[in-house]
């Protein structure tokens, strides 16, 4: 896992937004995007970089990490309208090549399977954009979640469910979602994880730090052979290892390019 610590929200969304640029000028590619606050950051400055920078995202592939189960495609609050809103209706990556799980498909089962397999016919994610809840969370897979699950049907949270209630304000916060399993997030190329606020402290500490369990989902990263965790200062607060996170990142960002993980320049 590699850790880079950030000054500010806006800082985070840099670094994870030159990520993935490098990736999507390389050629055809496939994200897996995440929703929610964490990644708004990262997404304005793509837009912005679409924008002014001339990046494009017409050779790009999209798949959601999760949906709310019961919610059709174009509910305001679906992932699918989220994901248009916050970033892919701003660019220009084609919406024939927007997936998300459909939420209000009849057998929700049998979705799951599909869309776990469309992953896999798609050649994969290559870069898997991740915010964190405060359960630890990743995708909808809450704790307990096996650490190699597939795309599935879960039960959220009451957690994730009173978090998520400023969404819904006739207090009808969906009890089910779809979600990309543990396993399916594993299986992506590289895995760029963004986290900022103090209320994600404990949870970032127990992923990065901690040991890799259920309890935790997100500590599944640990297994992850190209995983990066991109930080604003409370999020970082409860790391016990941060001169040695500090330390490496200096060491790199002095040498203008990342040494230790030359895979980050190349092909994912
Ligand atoms: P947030 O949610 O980015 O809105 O904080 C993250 C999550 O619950 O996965």
């Amino acid at each position: 896992m590699q850790i880079i610590l950030c000054e500010s929200a806006e800082q985070v969304g840099g670094r994870a937004a030159d990520i993935i640029e490098a990736r999507v000028r390389q050629g055809p590619a496939v994200l897996g995007l995440a929703t929610g606050g964490s990644p708004r950051t990262t997404y304005q400055e793509l837009i912005r970089r679409h924008r002014e920078e001339h990046l494009s995202f017409s050779q790009v592939t999209a798949f959601t990490l999760d949906e709310y189960a019961g919610l059709p495609p174009e509910h305001e609050q679906s992932y699918n309208s989220t994901i248009r809103r916050e970033f892919v209706g701003h660019v220009d990556l084609p919406l024939e090549k927007l997936f998300t799980p459909q939420g209000d498909a009849a057998d929700l089962v049998a979705e799951a399977d599909r869309y776990d397999a469309a992953i896999t016919a798609a050649g994969g994610v290559d870069i898997q954009v991740l915010g964190i809840g405060a359960n630890g969370h990743i995708g909808f897979n809450e704790p307990t979640s096996s650490l190699v699950s597939r795309t599935r049907v879960k039960t959220l949270a009451g957690a994730t469910r009173a978090d998520n209630a400023r969404f819904f304000p006739a207090g009808d916060v969906p009890r089910l979602c779809l979600t990309q399993g543990l396993g399916t997030i594993r299986e992506a190329k590289l895995a760029v994880l963004v986290a900022m606020g103090e209320n994600k402290a404990a949870a970032v500490h127990a992923m990065v730090e901690g040991p890799v369990s259920a309890h935790c989902p997100a500590s599944v990263l640990q297994m992850h052979r190209r995983a990066v965790v991109i930080l604003d200062p409370a999020a970082a607060c409860r790391l016990t290892l941060l001169d040695y996170y500090r330390d490496a990142q200096e060491f790199n960002d002095q040498l203008g390019q990342t040494p230790t993980r030359p895979w980050l320049q190349q092909p994912v």
